[in-house]
């Protein structure tokens, strides 16, 4: 598709498809769900990515395995073009007053919520974790709220909510009420038991059309802004050949912040989310190789794997860069932040609060940088060169980083 065709934008709100033929990339998809679908549950709080009461769980089919995946994000901060082609669940998708879902009971059960603004973000972050793990420790558990805030609860009232939902095996769990992993087993039945089998699927229409190549180089004009999203390394390329001071952007949670202002605007922006094959992570002897586009929360999954199978070994110099990369990405945001920005992003805004340079400079990890016809390699310490500059030439783009295991 040439770059001056717009596309009609798709996306299914649990489970219903809107189709909308004129869609303003500079609107949100918090704005999209409460104005346009009408639901209203899913609130505004902070507006910039802070406090989560507008979370709501994104279901994106990968392309490669056929499988869908969900995570949670922030729809304050969401621009609705990133959510093109995928499937929202709001919280009015997982219960209701007659039918409330699991965690919604628990969290009623456990005067988990007082005036209930920031319930529907907390119950989301929750339904994220349950649909990719149905059997969290008690940790995994807290670990999940950490971009939620409320300010009239309480936090143990809602923590304690979350225990009906937790073994103490973790994914281990027998799922048999502690009869199945012999002496080991220490059982989780409760009241609050969360159902996989139960849970809204991914729409069936929504995987057709994704299997018919329907996730292929769009482009929505608003009446300020055009939105790009390539789908390949090669066609990034050549869409910053044509526009070589679009600001490209993956997550929008630095790029969000600064449009929200008001005192910038970005007339081209270039959507990362959707290039694949710029979402690879290849560990080797010597050093592990990133995509630009692999996103916090999967990094740091994978380091966590991988750090794992050294774990027997007395001593293994291999984990240390890598342990140190996972430590920082911990304290990075919250959980609806890091599903979605990028490390590469992270860089190439050189904010002097980026938490992830100090530590690549020190690791001594290096960039790979790719122009139309031009491929240049450069250490992270001299790719940063000021407050908020870096050597990145227009039309270039970070593709990918290389950690040595020093
Ligand atoms: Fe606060 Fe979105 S409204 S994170
Ligand atoms: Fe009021 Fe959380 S219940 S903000």
């Amino acid at each position: 598709m040439p770059v001056s065709t717009t596309a009609p934008l798709i996306v299914f709100v649990n489970g219903y498809k809107y189709v909308d033929e004129k869609a303003d990339p500079e609107m949100t998809l918090l704005v999209f769900i409460r104005e346009v679908v009408g639901l209203k549950g899913t609130k505004l709080g902070c507006g910039e990515g802070g406090c989560g009461a507008c979370t709501v769980v994104v279901g994106k089919m990968n392309l490669r395995t056929k499988r869908p995946i969900h995570y949670s994000v922030n729809a304050c901060i969401t621009p609705i073009g990133a959510v093109h082609l995928k499937h929202v669940i709001t919280v009015e998708g997982i219960g209701n007053v007659r039918r409330p879902h699991a965690i919604q009971s628990a969290l009623a059960a456990y005067h988990a919520s007082q005036c209930g603004f920031c319930t529907p973000g907390f119950v989301m972050s929750l339904y994220a974790l349950l649909r990719n793990n149905p059997k969290p420790t008690e940790h995994e558990l807290e670990e999940t709220f950490d971009g939620n805030l409320c300010r009239c609860t309480g936090y143990r009232p809602i923590l304690d909510a979350t225990k009906p939902f937790a073994c103490p095996m973790g994914s281990k769990c027998c799922q048999n009420g502690g009869k199945g992993n012999g002496d080991d087993c220490k059982p989780c039945n409760s009241d609050f038991e969360y159902d996989p089998s139960q849970e809204i699927i991914f729409p069936p229409e929504l995987a057709l059309i994704l299997d018919g190549g329907a996730m292929k180089l769009s482009v929505f004009r608003g009446p300020r802004v055009k939105w790009i999203m390539p789908t390949s390394k090669d066609e990034l390329l050549d869409v910053l050949r044509m526009y070589p001071n679009a600001k490209l952007v993956n997550g929008n949670t630095e790029v969000g912040i600064e449009l929200k202002s008001g005192k910038v605007l970005y007339d081209v922006q270039v959507y990362l989310g959707n290039i694949q094959d710029l979402s690879d992570i290849y560990f080797m002897s010597n050093g592990m190789q990133v995509g630009a586009n692999v996103t916090l929360a999967d990094l740091q999954r994978a380091l966590k794997r991988e750090i794992s199978k050294f774990e027997s070994l007395p001593c293994s110099y291999q984990t240390r860069s890598m342990e140190a990369v996972e430590s920082m990405i911990r304290w990075f945001a919250g959980n609806q932040i890091r599903n979605v920005s990028t490390w590469a992003g992270n860089l190439a805004t050189a904010s002097p609060i980026s938490d992830l340079i100090p530590v690549l400079s020190v690791c001594q990890a290096q960039l790979t940088i790719h122009g139309k016809n031009s491929l240049r390699r450069q250490s992270v310490k001299d790719f940063v060169v000021g407050y908020r500059k870096t050597t990145l030439r227009p039309g270039e783009a970070v593709t990918s980083i290389f950690i040595p295991f020093n």
